[in-house]
């Protein structure tokens, strides 16, 4: 989604701009533009397509600019065109401003502005901002002010006018070596060295050139020099703010020979997962969040949880809803995050929230937390973006620590979601004080040990790299199937979530339609669409359930579909075409073996039809607006 970038030093802009927009790629967008500001004129440059073609454009290589505004989007209001690409001038060419986010009541500023003598020369929301601060500095009374003063009192006063989200930046010659940032409800930080600024829309952008951050709040404004920030409430009262660390090494964000990001994500997974237990969990030691104070009496208080997220993260939380009801015994209903801002959910203060997202930012969960925080109940965040959206309006925070995630399709962040949901959920049946006789996970009333669990976790990374060796089958099977036009994902229980996983990716990088089933629901509806050659992939990791499934697969064979299983179980006397073996596992943590094939599969698949792995058509690694 739309990605900003911004520097002031004393370096030449042009190319740092350049680098930090190159850096958001993955981000997802369909033109990009920079401005530098030189001799007292704005230079823009932008167009629709890459970030490498604003360099062949006229006058590039003779900007000299030492700061400058950059901005990637991703298509709102208008379609992908140099007139819609940003920075957007106002009508006197004197503010240049780039924007993330979507202003919900452009139409009525913009009536408002055309009334006063204003056009408009695009078909986006974001050229009412330049025009609204025009509007207002040439309206501000106070003559002893200096420019820079009353431009950022008219940049406050059009903020106050606009509904909906922004991050914006401004520059503008009345202001030299200035830079004007402001956010509501999108993403903004500054990258700060002595001697230079930066501004992005997030941290992995910066990290080449800085480790300390200032994450811009809501309703924030900063005036940003080469050697200054100072900050302000949108009513001018100027406060200070705390600089944060990011421990996150730049190369975690570099693709370290893979040919391409997901692929990386993908085989750092045991890394990943082993960072995100790291020395929360023990065996014969009771769990330990350090950043997460929840007290017994609390948990005993709490009658429903709700699990709210979207895309790969809300998969995590359907995983998550059977590890907290399998272990805590408090009934949990996993909601996406755009139906549920809407729903009117049943909410109180007996409610707990759990948050899950990936970035911190996705516009439909930050706002979903905003409601359920209204209607009395606790919420708890659960991200791997330090400082994120999310984690600074959330009750409680827990962190993946899966380090940065680049491609767009999620991987190691969702396994890291999930076993983080596991070692949360064993922590709050310690603290409810459930034994191990206590904690049945199937329908046959078997019960499971908690130090098994824990001793289960502790093992995943090797598990993991065991799974990870095994990729030959996955291909072949990506190679004999990447023409498809459809496919199929079975699975009962927590398999079914994983089927859903699976079919998500398989959409996501592979264009190929695809659906995700419980396996019981087959003959329903969709067994209709089987047909001879169909490819039909079955999860199969819970003995409880297995003979079912293998029932079910039977029925798809039967009517001539090829099958891919992949499975811990015995499955002796059945003939699949092909089996994918993953290691015996407690099945409440299965999916983080099982999905990886998934993951693979959707990877090869996508290579093999010649796309863009990291960056899918149409899709953002952070969707920031609704
Ligand atoms: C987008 C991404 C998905 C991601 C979803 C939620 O759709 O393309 O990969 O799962 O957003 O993102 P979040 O950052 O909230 O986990």
């Amino acid at each position: 989604m739309c990605g900003i970038i911004g520097y002031v030093g004393n370096k030449k802009a042009s190319n740092i701009l350049i680098d930090g927009l190159l850096a958001l790629e993955y981000r997802g967008y369909d033109s990009a533009g920079i401005a530098t500001l030189e001799n007292n004129e704005i230079k823009i440059m932008k167009d629709k397509g890459r970030v490498k073609n604003i360099l062949d454009l006229d006058g590039y290589d003779k900007l000299q600019g030492t700061y400058g505004i950059a901005h990637t989007r991703w298509a709102t209001h208008g379609k992908p065109s140099k007139e819609n690409s940003h920075p957007h001038f106002d009508n006197s060419n004197t503010f240049a401003v780039v924007h993330n986010g979507i202003i919900e009541n452009y139409n009525e500023l913009r009536a408002f502005l055309a009334e006063k003598g204003y056009t408009f020369y695009s078909q986006t929301d974001t050229e009412v901002i330049p025009n609204l601060i025009h509007y207002y500095y040439t309206n501000i009374e106070e003559t002893d002010k200096s420019d820079t003063d009353k431009t950022l009192r008219a940049v406050a006063e059009a903020t106050k006018d606009l509904k909906g989200s922004y991050a914006i930046e401004v520059i503008s010659p009345l202001m030299p070596n200035t830079i004007i940032v402001g956010r509501k409800d999108s993403p903004l930080v500054i990258g700060t060295k002595s001697d230079e600024n930066y501004i992005a829309s997030d941290i992995p952008a910066l990290l080449t050139y800085t480790k300390d951050f200032y994450l811009l709040n809501d309703n924030e404004l900063a005036v940003i020099t080469k050697d200054s920030i100072s900050f302000y409430n949108t009513d001018l009262e100027k406060h200070s703010k705390n600089i944060k660390n990011i421990e996150w090494d730049a190369s975690a964000a570099e693709k370290n020979g893979y040919e391409d990001y997901m692929l990386k994500e993908i085989f750092e997974q045991p890394n990943s997962i082993r960072e995100t237990v790291g020395s929360r969990l023990k065996l014969n030691e009771p769990v330990n969040f350090d950043d997460l104070d929840i007290k017994p009496e609390y948990l005993k208080n709490i009658n429903k949880i709700f699990i709210v997220a979207c895309g790969t993260a809300m998969h995590a939380g359907l995983v998550g809803k059977v590890l907290l009801e399998k272990l805590c015994k408090i009934p949990t209903e996993v909601d996406i995050a755009s139906e549920f801002r809407y729903r009117d959910p049943i909410i109180d203060d007996k409610t707990l929230c759990i948050y899950v997202s990936q970035s911190g930012e996705t516009a439909d969960t930050i706002a979903a937390l905003k409601l359920s925080r209204e209607k009395g109940a606790k919420t708890l965040a659960i991200s791997n973006v330090i400082g994120s959206s999310i984690t600074r309006e959330a009750d409680y925070t827990i962190y993946t620590h899966a380090g940065p995630e680049i491609a767009v399709a999620s991987t190691k962040a969702y396994t890291s979601q999930v076993v983080l949901f596991a070692v949360l959920a064993i922590h709050f049946s310690e603290l409810l004080g459930y034994s191990d006789s206590d904690i049945t996970i199937n329908s046959n009333g078997d019960t499971i040990k908690l130090e098994d669990l824990k001793n289960d976790i502790i093992n995943l990374p090797k598990k993991l790299a065991i799974v990870l060796e095994n990729t030959d089958l996955i291909k072949e099977f990506a190679e004999n199937a990447y023409t498809e036009k459809d496919m199929f994902f079975l699975g009962r229980g927590i398999d079914e979530t994983v089927a859903k996983e699976g079919s998500l990716k398989l959409k996501e990088i592979s264009y190929i339609h695809s659906e995700a089933y419980a396996a019981g629901e087959l003959k329903h509806g969709p067994i209709a669409l089987i047909e001879n050659g169909i490819h039909v992939i079955s999860i199969l990791t819970d003995e409880s359930l297995a003979k079912k499934t293998i029932s079910n697969i039977q029925e798809v064979i039967t009517r001539g579909a090829k099958t891919m299983v992949i499975t811990n179980q015995n499955l002796e006397g059945h003939t699949f075409d092909y089996v994918i073996e993953i290691p015996k596992i407690c099945p409440l943590i299965s999916p983080i073996l099982s999905v990886v094939p998934l993951q693979l599969l959707s990877y090869y698949i996508s290579k093999n039809k010649g796309l863009d792995v990291d960056k899918p058509r149409n899709l953002a690694k952070s969707v920031t607006v609704e």
